[in-house]
């Protein structure tokens, strides 16, 4: 018996590495968590708590900055996951939300100080009760070995208690360029049995079977500027039909664009090149139905107005876009970017009302698959844990939210690591609803480094079982918005550089399957992997093809058998 709790210690320690003493707020001392200050406040601990006995309520807080904290141990270099449940207990008059950050300050040994935002939630009311908050920090490499945790933001004058909290290092995934091959085999790809019958004089070398995919069925999509696509360049248009079985349009659908005046609306500029996209057989996004982080977004003439005269506005909106676009598109982005702004609720009073828009939408086209759409999310860490907080306010609101979406600008020349992208993955993946990646875009100044790091995260991606599809955000330099430096496509030669070499290479050769067996070398009996998709099998004897064993099928998730006799 003792000899198991040891081992059962020793297992949760190798798993958990919990790096805070008092987390949980169990322990008080003179009425106070044990180990716990309050940056120029004071904690106390009270019964009100999240799991246990107790947690922390701060009081006499006079800045947002000031708020709970205690001390931690790093190391240098390495990554961390910090979590938390905080809960409002009353609102300040005049605010529909609150706000709150985890943050990591860690001194450097330049005597300098540095402060990382791990988590920062900007939707917080009294009646969401307990909420978690998560993310993740790397430690500078020239840090100091000691860090302080605090939860602040909220505005002075308001209650929140805070329980549970956990900072735990992250193991460094080393071996994740074999194991995403190995997930991307496992996930992506099923077995392909060939069985050839033939007579024993028949010489196997003489028979080959071929194995062609024609089509990959996992969405791999591109956003779209229509002009371009319509009338402009014939290169943009042909390497967006060749190359992506997806697309969404970048502007065209949006409400801003498409009705400047109130109720002159330009319908054609989003739907002619949408119709031409599903004539090759691309599916379409459509992107957005509404965006309301700041009235910016918005069209001029929605700017002034309030109350029933928006939500009558919004409404229209609403029900026109979805219902004509009802056999067009296969997705909607409902409302744009909702964890950072909200003019809407705001401008009609209701802290509820993204939940009354996502539900209309659901309403007007069942059968479109509706989601929230955000950033930094994966490639920062502040918005992962807020986003899950949403999606799951969403989902038990039961307003058909089915994806959620996740842009993916990694725009300031770097990426995370597979060790945090991996883990921010698979803390929106908590959620239980299918991710997908939809505005993929990575900027660096080198293509060759550009390569590596489209490779890199085009992996982690691919492998992580709740990605559904990925979507990126443009490829021709000239018109791209994040420009050249962004490209996979450059200049006004149309060049493929190597970092659209290397993603082109990943799509159609290395995640693609083309087999060529001879039967002298692999049997009358065999398998291949082969990734999801449509195939074309052929057999020849003697170099010539057998026309008429020509065969096509769909490989979905389950093995498929082909069965031959030859000749
Ligand atoms: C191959 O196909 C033949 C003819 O349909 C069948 O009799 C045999 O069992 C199959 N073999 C395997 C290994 O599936
Ligand atoms: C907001 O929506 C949630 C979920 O449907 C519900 O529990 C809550 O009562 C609503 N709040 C208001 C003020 O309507
Ligand atoms: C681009 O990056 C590669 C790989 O890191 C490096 O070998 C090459 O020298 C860089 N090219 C330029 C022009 O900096």
């Amino acid at each position: 018996m003792l000899s198991l709790v040891l081992l059962l210690c020793l297992v949760s320690t190798s798993l958990s590495q919990e790096v805070l003493q008092n987390g949980d707020m169990e322990s008080v001392t003179s009425g106070i968590p044990t180990g716990w200050g309050c940056n120029k406040c004071v904690s106390s601990a009270t019964n009100m708590s999240h799991s246990g006995q107790s947690a922390l309520l701060p009081s006499g807080r006079t800045a947002r900055w000031q708020g709970p904290s205690h001390k931690i141990d790093v190391e240098p270099g390495k990554f961390y996951k910090a979590s938390l449940w905080v809960r409002l207990v009353n609102d300040v008059s005049g605010e529909m939300f609150q706000s709150a950050k985890i943050v990591i300050n860690v001194g450097l040994l330049d005597g300098t100080k540095t402060r990382l935002t791990v988590a920062r939630d900007r939707r917080i009311r009294v009646e969401d009760g307990w909420i978690q908050m998560k993310g993740d920090f790397t430690v500078p490499s020239n840090a100091k070995t000691t860090a302080k945790i605090t939860v602040n933001d909220f505005l002075p004058g308001v209650d929140f208690l805070v329980d549970d909290v956990s900072v735990q290092q992250l193991v460094e995934w080393t071996t994740w360029r074999q194991d995403t091959d190995v997930s991307i085999t496992s996930l992506r790809t099923s077995k392909i049995n060939v069985n050839v019958t033939l007579p024993d004089n028949i010489d196997r070398s003489d028979v080959r079977v071929v194995i062609l995919q024609k089509k990959k069925s996992y969405p791999f999509g591109m956003a779209i500027n229509s002009d371009e696509y319509t009338q402009g360049e014939p290169k943009y248009r042909d390497f967006v039909n060749q190359h992506f079985n997806w697309a969404v349009t970048k502007n065209s659908l949006k409400w801003k664009i498409m009705e400047r005046k109130q109720g002159e609306r330009n319908y054609d500029r989003a739907f002619i090149p949408i119709n031409t996209l599903k004539s090759h057989g691309i599916k379409v996004r459509g992107h957005n139905i509404v965006w309301g982080t700041t009235d910016q977004h918005v069209p001029d003439w929605v700017k002034p107005l309030y109350g029933d005269d928006l939500r009558q506005a919004v409404t229209t909106r609403v029900t026109d876009i979805v219902s004509k676009t009802r056999d067009m598109v296969e997705h909607w982005d409902v409302n744009n970017e909702i964890l950072h702004g909200y003019f809407f609720e705001k401008r009609v009073n209701n802290a509820n009302y993204s939940l009354d828009i996502f539900s209309l939408a659901h309403q007007t086209a069942p059968n479109v698959k509706m989601f929230l759409n955000d950033y930094n999310v994966l490639s920062k860490s502040y918005s992962t844990g807020a986003y899950v907080t949403q999606a799951l306010q969403f989902q038990a609101a039961g307003v058909g939210l089915y994806g959620i979406g996740a842009q993916c600008h990694f725009n300031d020349g770097t990426i995370p690591s597979p060790t945090i992208l991996k883990a921010r993955l698979d803390t929106l993946a908590e959620v239980g609803l299918p991710i997908w990646v939809t505005e993929l875009s990575i900027v660096s100044d080198n293509y060759t480094k550009l390569a590596d790091m489209f490779e890199t995260v085009l992996r982690v991606l691919y492998a992580h079982p709740a990605v559904e599809g990925i979507m990126f955000w443009g490829f021709w330099g000239p018109i791209h918005g994040y420009g050249e430096q962004a490209a996979l496509v450059s200049g006004p030669e149309f060049t493929i550089n190597a970092a659209g070499e290397r993603v082109l290479d990943l799509f159609e050769n290395q995640w693609m399957t083309r087999k060529y067996r001879k039967l002298s070398l692999f049997g009358d009996q065999f398998s291949v992997d082969g990734f999801h998709g449509d195939y074309l099998v052929k057999v020849t004897y003697q170099g010539q093809e057998l026309v008429d064993k020509r065969t096509t099928f769909t490989l979905g998730s389950s093995p498929h058998t082909v069965t031959l006799s030859v000749p």
